[in-house]
């Protein structure tokens, strides 16, 4: 008995760290872009904003948000470092069109580090 709940204890502390390991090795659309777009792109990037207005970019559902500008896409899965959301909040591409548009100091490093590991994982729906 005793050393039946030793193991039940011993499994479930298992599974609960590779979920934590799961977590930490793969960026989720869901838990961790979507908060970021909802906090500093949305605002511009819907129907009526002024991002969506001038660049035709629509960043309310995946599904738009894949279909990016009126010239394309912006994100290449698997390469953040030709995908264009990720140049232009790095302000690679001209500090005139570094987004957050106007933000102060830009995205903080560890959220750009999120959107930049979700691009190089893939840019999966998940
Ligand atoms: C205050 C409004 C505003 C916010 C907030 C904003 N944008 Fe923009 N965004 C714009 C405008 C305006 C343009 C068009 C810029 C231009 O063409 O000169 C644009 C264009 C873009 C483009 C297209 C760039 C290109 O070269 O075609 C991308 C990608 C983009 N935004 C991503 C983002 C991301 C990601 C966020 C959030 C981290 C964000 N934007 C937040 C206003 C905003």
């Amino acid at each position: 008995m005793k050393n039946r709940t030793l193991l039940v204890v011993v499994l479930s502390m298992l599974s609960f760290s590779s979920l934590a390991t799961a977590a930490q090795a793969e960026a989720s659309y869901k838990n961790d872009v979507v908060p970021i777009i909802h906090d500093y792109c949305l605002n511009c990037h819907e129907p009526g904003g002024k991002g969506y207005e001038k660049s035709g970019l629509n960043m309310t559902t995946y599904e738009s948000l894949m279909k990016g500008t009126k010239f394309g896409a912006v994100i290449k899965p698997g390469d953040s470092f030709t995908s264009i959301l990720i140049q232009v909040i790095e302000g690679r591409v001209h500090a005139s069109i570094k987004m957050p548009y106007g933000m102060n100091g830009g995205l903080a490093k560890d959220k750009i580090e999120i959107l930049k590991k979700w691009v190089n994982q893939g840019a999966k729906d998940n």
